[in-house]
């Protein structure tokens, strides 16, 4: 297979969450300069991969090609409500064949979540987008990756040989920055 170029995306609160005790992404972690990254890094991408929970919600999400995690189904399927989606479960079916069936075989992949997802590409992505609220707090939340908030975010990604690069603003009146971890190994 050509080379897959493996992204990830989160946002997460100062306290490593990324959904509420809901487990319900609340407004008080959307942001519009996120969003706009966001946009702009999921328009460019070929592939999307999430869980069934996970969605990204923007107005050219029905004409994106995505796989979706799920043990609804033993291996992969096409899924019945859209016409772009594959099924997957991983349990049954490698993400290799689970592209194929997308009909991706090269370019960008962009692994937008839940947790469980973000943790099964932890050693296969080039860059891992961390987005920062560093004044939201979500009690009770839903931790980004597995492992926190024993640990944070930014040392997990640290331990699967991912390095940090330079931060950029994307909202100022929030405090919001994206921080790019980059493969070194
Ligand atoms: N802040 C952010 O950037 C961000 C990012 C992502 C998600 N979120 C939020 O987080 C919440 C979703 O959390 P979630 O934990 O429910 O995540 P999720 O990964 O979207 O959904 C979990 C479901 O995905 C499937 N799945 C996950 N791992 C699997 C595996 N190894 N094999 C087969 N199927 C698997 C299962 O579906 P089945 O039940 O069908 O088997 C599981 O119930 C939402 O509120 C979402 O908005 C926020």
């Amino acid at each position: 297979m050509p080379a897959l170029h493996i992204d990830g995306y989160v946002i997460v609160s100062a306290d490593g969450m990324l959904a509420n005790a809901g487990r319900a992404m609340p407004d008080e972690l959307k942001f519009e300069g996120d969003k706009r990254f966001f946009t702009a890094a999921l328009d460019r991408a070929d592939l999307i991969v999430h869980g069934r929970n996970s969605y990204e919600d923007q107005p050219n999400s029905p004409g994106r090609k995505r796989i979706i995690l799920t043990r609804k189904i033993n291996a992969i399927a096409p899924d019945p409500s859209n016409a772009r989606a594959t099924l997957w479960n991983p349990a049954g079916a490698s993400f290799e064949a689970a592209c194929d069936h997308a009909g991706v075989d090269s370019g960008t992949i962009a692994i937008i979540g839940g947790p469980a997802v973000f943790e099964m590409f932890m050693d296969r992505y080039d860059t891992f987008w961390l987005s920062q609220a560093p004044r939201v707090n979500l009690p009770g939340g839903v931790p980004c990756f597995p492992g926190v908030p024993r640990h944070s975010p930014q040392e997990i990604l640290a331990a699967h040989g991912l390095r940090a690069g330079e931060s950029q603003v994307l909202d100022i009146a929030d405090g919001i920055t994206v921080t790019p971890w980059r493969r070194t190994i």
